[in-house]
């Protein structure tokens, strides 16, 4: 099966590999896992005091298609707030990387990621 250009470029130069803390408490994280192969994504935020996603780094376990699309959604929700980035939907990612029909499940993970890093964030402020 041939990648799109786009997969090939976030596989080859992936944005925003890295780790945060989580004993940060402005640091949201989320970790999910894809049913249909077993693949991992980890997705981390970093949130500022008015809500607004200032970093976001990502470890991804997995196909050239689930560590592009993790990569491109890094890439989008920096600068968004929280609520812009939980609207964000896999659709998005996948008509941007021009995933087929096999791999929609890879961006779907990553909306599931950030979804889960969002909730992480949430919870910790809660406490
Ligand atoms: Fe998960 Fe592609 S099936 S690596
Ligand atoms: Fe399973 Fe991409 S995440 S094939």
């Amino acid at each position: 099966m041939a990648y799109s250009n786009q997969v090939i470029d976030h596989y080859e130069n992936p944005r925003n590999v890295g780790k945060m803390s989580d004993d940060d408490a402005s640091v949201g994280t989320g970790m999910v896992g894809a049913p249909a192969c077993g693949d991992v994504m980890r997705l981390q935020i970093k949130v500022s005091d008015q809500g607004v996603i200032e970093d976001a780094k990502f470890k991804t376990y997995g196909c050239g298609s689930a560590i592009a699309s993790s990569s491109l959604i890094t890439e989008w929700v920096k600068g968004m707030t929280l609520d812009q980035a939980a609207e964000l939907k896999n659709t998005q990612i996948a008509e941007e990387l021009a995933l087929p029909p096999v791999k929609i499940h890879c961006s779907v993970l990553a909306e599931d990621a950030i979804k889960a890093a969002i909730d992480d964030y949430k919870n910790k402020q809660a406490k």
